[in-house]
């Protein structure tokens, strides 16, 4: 029988994101909880993909709402879950959070900077009084950095993947393609686009939705970034209670 071909691009992809090291990453969001929020008690991850952070960190975020655009990656999380499907540039929500977090560049996959203004009024519009919002972004070095590794022709349980990566640096895209090769020898292909905003960017476009910049941080770590780092960490909160 012929395998779906978007569900071995998203084991695939499932298979490569595990190099990530989810352990790691949901302890430094977890500090960064405790540290800016540690009385938060209302908790939204948006792009959450398939729940890898929520598999470490459900059991301290309670009721955490799990929200991403690809009902395929819902699927894949524990029904037990709160899982929502939606655009992050139009969240559904009438109830405000003390915690919202997002990661590993999910906020490069909207490729227009209305939609990144639109994406930052929307969190302003459900943070509460204290509330915290962080995500992490890539910039350009990150892209320029990891072109080499991120081409690669490799084999997971026996399907054969090849990812091209490139970067754009005109239109500032990053592209990733997938190729997959099928039971039926057919070539079946998914490309990821995402868009390398300017350190700068984020900052007006952050003021402008009435947030502000607690700290911008180098990813996994608390020394600050600059417009030469490679994946940025933002922590904001509601300019006016
Ligand atoms: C690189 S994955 C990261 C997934 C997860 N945060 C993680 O760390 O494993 C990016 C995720 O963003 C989601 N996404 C892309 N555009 C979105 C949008 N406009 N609204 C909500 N989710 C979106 C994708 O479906 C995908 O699951």
């Amino acid at each position: 029988m012929q395998r779906d071909p978007y569900k071995l691009v998203a084991n695939i992809y499932d298979h490569l994101m595990k190099t990530v090291g989810y352990a790691e990453w949901a302890k430094y969001i977890s500090e960064l909880r405790e540290f800016y929020a540690p009385k938060s008690e209302t908790f939204l991850e948006i792009a959450s993909g398939s729940g890898k952070l929520a598999f470490y960190l459900n059991r301290v975020f309670k009721n955490v709402i799990l929200l991403d655009i690809s009902k395929s990656m819902l699927l894949r999380i524990d029904a037990g879950l709160n899982r929502v499907c939606a655009d992050m540039i139009s969240l559904p929500f009438k109830a405000k959070f003390d915690f919202i977090y997002s990661t590993f560049d999910s906020i490069n996959y909207l490729l227009d900077a209305n939609d990144l203004q639109k994406y930052f009024n929307e969190i302003h519009k459900i943070l509460s009084k204290d509330g915290v919002f962080t995500f992490d972004a890539s910039l350009e070095n990150n892209s320029l950095k990891n072109l080499k590794r991120l081409n690669r022709r490799e084999k997971f349980q026996n399907i054969l993947y090849i990812q091209n990566s490139l970067y754009d640096v005109e239109k500032k895209i990053h592209i990733n393609k997938f190729k997959v090769k099928l039971d039926n020898g057919e070539i079946f292909e998914e490309v990821h686009l995402q868009k390398i905003y300017n350190f700068e960017l984020y900052f007006e476009l952050i003021e402008f939705a009435g947030l502000k910049v607690i700290n911008c941080f180098n990813t996994f770590t608390f020394d600050d970034a600059n417009k030469n780092s490679e994946r940025i960490q933002f922590i904001l909160k509601r300019k006016h209670a």
